[in-house]
Parts: structure tokens; sequence; C-alpha cells
């Protein structure tokens, strides 16, 4: 994508994945030949032309940080410390973004899947309102879970299932993230609609943009790799 607009991705990647059950977090490791976060990091960059890239990364995986970006011939990126949460980790990448940023991208380093197509969608949408969320239908049947142990069905044509990259208007995304944290926030979308940014345009993402997060969704990813759409 060629356009005039100045856009940073942040890149959280500071996450344990203790739902990944491995030593090495799930953004690290390999997915053919080459580390989920640099995939996803490639992604966004093929994307969008002169993207500025800031990658979250926790104190404890550094180190790992700065082999794998030495191996992969990585420059040009940014790094920001991570967080407790995956919020104060946004927090901490939205503080190093320049100044000169129109649109703020928010992605996930365990999504190595990611396409031009998707990231148009989201910059156009997020550049005509508050912001951007591509989602995708939820194929499987839905149930609310009751506080009295009982549950009901749902229709689930009424829900989408919410990905990455997420995009804001820089100045609106920095006044949102000055806000403190509350539990409620599950997304980014989350934290812009909390402080009163409610034109949050829904757009179409990808199934293809998978979100690693157990072990065989790296086998399912390899697969979508070498068969792409
Ligand atoms: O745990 P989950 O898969 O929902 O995390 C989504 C993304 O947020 C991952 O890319 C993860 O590395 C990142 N994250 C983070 N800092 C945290 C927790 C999660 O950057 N403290």
């Amino acid at each position: 994508m060629n356009c005039s607009l100045n856009i940073t991705a942040i890149v959280v990647a500071a996450g344990s994945g203790s739902r990944f059950g491995s030593d090495v977090p799930k953004q690290f490791c390999d997915l053919d030949g080459v580390p989920v976060v640099v995939r996803a990091i490639d992604a966004l960059r093929s994307s969008v032309d002169g993207l500025k890239v800031i990658v979250v990364v926790s104190a404890a995986e550094m180190e790992r940080w700065r082999g794998i970006a030495e191996a992969c011939g990585l420059g040009g990126i940014t790094v920001a410390v991570g967080g407790t949460n995956r919020w104060e980790s946004v927090r901490n990448g939205l503080s190093l973004v320049g100044d000169d940023a129109d649109i703020v991208l928010i992605h996930d380093g365990a999504r190595p899947l990611v396409d031009a197509a998707t990231v148009r969608r989201v910059v156009d949408a997020a550049i005509a309102g508050d912001g951007a969320i591509p989602a995708v239908a939820v194929t499987d049947s839905l149930r609310l879970m009751l506080a009295d142990g009982t549950s009901e069905p749902v229709d689930r044509m009424a829900y989408r299932a919410v990905q990455t990259p997420q995009g804001f208007p820089a100045g609106k995304l920095r006044r949102a993230y000055s806000l403190p944290y509350s539990q409620s926030f599950t997304d980014d979308a989350s934290v812009m609609a909390a402080a009163g940014f409610t034109d949050l345009r829904v757009v179409d993402g990808s199934v293809y943009n998978i979100k690693i997060t157990h072990p065989l969704d790296l086998d399912v990813a390899g697969l979508y790799l070498r068969h792409p759409s």
C-alpha cells in the first residue's frame, strides 16, 4: 500500500504464552524457518510502504529478540519493553510513536499471516472514523453462560471474532491510552470505546489471519503458508 499517511505499527510480542505450554514464547517459535513475530513484521512491512515498526518485547526475552533480529537481518525497528498485561505493553509501545504519525496499527506478534488487503481495509476505515477493527464471522455455534450455571443459545450471526491489526488515528489513541487501566479492556477498541471514541468501524478480516495460541496452530499456519489463498 502506497499512501501519503504516516503509519506506525506497534507489534506486541511481550506475552509469556502460558496457554502455548512451551519454554519459548509462541511469538518466537519457528514457522517454516522464520520466527512467528518476524513473519508478522515482514507481512506488515510488505503491506504498507514506509511503515515504521515498534516491537514490544518483555525484558526477560530481550536477549532472544536481539539474537532473532540479528539472525534475520531486521533493521530500522524500534524496541519497547513489555508490560505485565497487553494494555501496558501497547502503552509502552505508544510512548515511542513519533509525533508525525497519522495512524497507529496495533498488531499481535502472534499473528504471522496478516495480508495486505486486510491492512488496507483497516487503514482506510481508521482514517475515516475513530478506528477500525478487522473481524470474521463465527463458525461454531455459541452459547451464553448464565450466572446460575445454565446456558442458552445465541445467534452467532450477531457476533464477529476480532483480529488485529486494529488501526486508530494517533492522537485519539494517545488520549485513550492516557486513561487508567480497566479489567474490561480486552483489546484496543475497548480502550478507545471507554475513552468515548465510539466510531469504531468493523471491516472484513481474514480466516487465514490466525493467532498462534496452541502448538497445533503452528502446523495450521505452515499449511496456510504453503497453500496461500
Ligand atoms: O495472550 P494473547 O495471545 O491474547 O496475547 C495477544 C498478544 O499480546 C500477543 O502477541 C502477546 O505477545 C501480546 N502481549 C504483550 N504483553 C503482554 C501480554 C500479551 O505484548 N503482557
